[in-house]
């Protein structure tokens, strides 16, 4: 995830300090979604080169290298008409550094510049197809394809209009964007678009605006022409299908005086301060700004597509928004999953052919397969995500699958040996348990490979492959959709190694089916907000929580112990229910909280025991259980239902409710949710 910010003053007289100002403070606010590094871009003193100022590190570092080159930069220069653009990175593709920062250019005359968040599924397709054009790549980013290849397209139609030459290019773009783009060739322009990735314009004019709507001029492309036949497609050799001119050059004035400033960005809360009037734009919406006034194009009108785009008035304060809409950053996290478990399948599993593709990994599969054993290794919630995935590894691989935590592992000095397949697990990427783990796996010619959230990180550096799970910035300090992202690449790795095995076909087919309905039933389970809430306000008080559960749940009820622990300082435990009559019974009684999570998994009737030794012993469970099973809620004395999936997905969906319920219970006992008392983020010493 990374944040985009472009700023466009139009007859309103700004001097050039003010325009870098206003960039830098709207990176600022969209720090948070990730800072690997960040970079702007105005006009410059040389009329025929663009400046362009990109730093490694946070948004910081920027503003002090911007105040070095202010004489440079022509800081008190004043403009009437500006268009600057801004990015903030969280790197999915080449390490953070200046040169994979963004703006990413077209050429050394910064002919077109980009900003980009969002990952191209199909970018080394369209850099082979513009290297054989001449084009020269300087980054390790998807991005520097989309700045070359508008340069292309316009070097072919230097007639064409600055929107119609974006429009052209994302026709050959496949993945998610929200791109914002700047060119020496149309000064004081900007050209914003998106697909999949957040983006929205705010309009600050003086006197009130004409007009709520923005009315969508549609490009005469039928509506049967399949419009994805004329991408790349593999045909690299060849020249560029551009789609048909549209003649329609209708724009539309909101204004009701010519001085406007308009501010483009990824979230509300890098414009709040400057207007709350903003245009939420959807997908393939293509948005330009010429002499100040705005314009949103779409290629063609479907049946009942809109007719215009609303300007709608914030309802928010500054102070809300920097967590978007939430209080906390877990909580705006636990609620970001439906997004980010797609996130981590996009470009990957594809829901038609139950094909799935884990190009990290995919030149090791072969050697993959013909390992000893797998070895999972991670600490705290990472060390969880490999417990759930473990027994649908063991089935889809056919393979002995050990699940280790980092530091035992290392205590132990476990023996490990050339044919063992070593996957290393952690969000952050610099758990130095994890790392210690890594090298001690490597010199033991194991096979490396990391499960990482953080591109450029040492778990990604040191592994031979691996596969980044996409989940966005977690800054919460305990771990949510990071979890959830874990178990996904961790199950679509189990279904690369079953790909070719025909016994395993049918059970492939429902996982993926499953994988297909997650987004909608994660967002079925979120909805047990205000329930869960209630049941918090039972628990907070006491001092302990046991949460009970087998089988491919047996996970959440040890992530959900350490989520309550780590956030409301009360004790919890994770309770194998197979284990309940060796020991954990003789602590029921009626004052004692009990969780149970029973789903009609192959456990069911085993899980049903357990639950029934509960309740003899005057226990009062709560139970997490599959939607309408209302047997199995008779023995609840509260219930909170989820949707029910294929059992080895069931974990993703009873694991969000302890998410949401250790979230409450620490708001109710006053912890700092965000910054649990004497953790920290990444653990990088051991
Ligand atoms: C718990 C939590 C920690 C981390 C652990 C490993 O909410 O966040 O238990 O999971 O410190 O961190 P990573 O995944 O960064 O290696």
């Amino acid at each position: 995830m990374c944040g985009i910010f472009a700023y466009l003053n139009y007859l309103t007289p700004k001097k050039r300090s003010e325009i870098l100002e206003l960039l830098v403070n709207g990176l600022k606010r969209l720090e948070y979604r990730g800072y690997d590094s960040a970079g702007v871009a105005i006009d410059s003193k040389d009329e025929n080169v663009m400046a362009v100022i990109k730093k490694s590190g946070k948004v910081k570092h920027l503003e002090d290298e911007i105040k070095n080159r202010s004489s440079e930069l022509d800081v008190d220069a004043v403009s009437d008409i500006h268009c600057g653009i801004a990015h903030t990175r969280w790197a999915t593709h080449g390490v953070p550094n200046a040169v994979n920062a963004h703006p990413q250019r077209s050429d050394k005359k910064h002919s077109f510049v980009v900003v980009h968040n969002g990952i191209l599924t199909n970018y080394k397709e369209v850099k082979v197809f513009l290297e054989k054009k001449g084009y020269n790549f300087e980054s390790e980013t998807d991005t520097e394809v989309i700045a070359k290849l508008v340069h292309h397209i316009y070097e072919k139609h230097p007639n064409y209009s600055f929107r119609e030459l974006v429009e052209q290019t994302i026709q050959q773009l496949e993945g998610a964007f929200a791109l914002c783009f700047k060119s020496k060739y149309f000064p004081g322009e900007t050209v914003a678009t998106r697909r999949g990735s957040p983006l929205l314009v705010g309009i600050k004019t003086k006197k009130r605006l004409a007009t709520d709507h923005v009315p969508i001029v549609y490009g005469k492309g039928d509506s049967e022409t399949n419009h994805s036949d004329h991408r790349l497609h593999g045909r690299t050799n060849g020249d560029l299908e551009l789609l048909p001119r549209s003649d329609s050059t209708t724009e539309f004035e909101v204004l009701e005086d010519k001085q406007v400033e308009y501010f483009f960005a990824s979230d509300a809360s890098a414009i709040i301060e400057h207007t709350n009037r903003v245009i939420y734009f959807e997908d393939d919406d293509v948005a330009a700004v010429r002499n100040g006034i705005l314009s949103i194009h779409r290629l063609r009108r479907l049946g009942d597509d809109p007719q215009s785009r609303e300007i709608t008035t914030l309802k928010m304060e500054l102070q809300q928004i920097m967590k978007g809409n939430y209080d906390y950053f877990m909580q705006k996290e636990i609620f970001e999953q439906p997004e980010s478990v797609v996130n981590t399948m996009r470009g990957r599993l594809n829901f038609e052919t139950g094909c799935v593709t884990l190009g990290g990994i995919k030149e090791y599969v072969p050697e993959i397969k013909r390992c000893r054993r797998l070895m999972l290794i991670g600490c705290g919630t990472s060390y969880h995500s490999a417990i759930a995935t473990r027994q649908i590894l063991e089935e889809l691989t056919e393979l002995p699958v050990m699940v280790e935590l980092a530091s035992d592992f290392l205590d132990r000095l476990t023996p490990v040996f050339r044919d063992d397949v070593c996957f290393f697990i952690s969000q952050s990427g610099e758990t130095a348990d994890t790392l210690m783990a890594l090298r001690y796996c490597k010199n033991k010619g194991a096979l490396i490979v990391g499960i990482t959230n953080t591109v450029g990180s040492s778990i990604c550096r040191e592994s031979h492959c691996g596969v980044h799970i996409n989940a966005g910035p977690e800054i919460g300090v305990a771990s949510t959709k990071a979890y959830t992202s874990q178990f996904i690449a961790l199950v679509m790795f189990a279904l690369v190694m079953s790909e070719d095995r025909l016994s395993q076909q049918k059970r492939r087919g429902e996982i993926i089916e499953g994988l297909k309905n997650l987004q909608d039933q994660i967002k079925a389970v979120l909805k047990l907000d205000s329930q869960v809430k209630n049941i918090a306000e039972d628990l907070y008080k006491k001092k302990s929580l046991l949460i009970m559960g087998r089988g491919y749940n047996f996970a959440t009820c040890l992530e959900g112990a350490l989520k309550v622990k780590e956030l409301t300082y009360m004790h919890s435990e994770g309770i194998m229910a197979g284990e309940l009559k060796h020991g954990p019974l003789a602590l029921i009684d009626e004052t004692m909280p009990v969780m149970m999570i029973v789903t009609r998994d192959p456990v069911y009737d085993k899980c049903m025991n357990a639950l029934q030794q509960v309740t003899a012993r005057e226990g009062r469970p709560i139970l997490i259980c599959e939607e309408g099973d209302e047997e199995t809620m008779a023995f609840g004395y509260k219930c909170l239902q989820v949707p029910r999936t294929v059992d080895c997905l069931q974990g993703i969906l009873t694991v969000i409710p302890m998410q949401l319920l250790s979230f409450h219970t620490a708001v109710l006992r006053g912890c700092n949710v965000d910054c649990p008392r004497n953790l920290a983020k990444s653990v990088t010493v051991e």
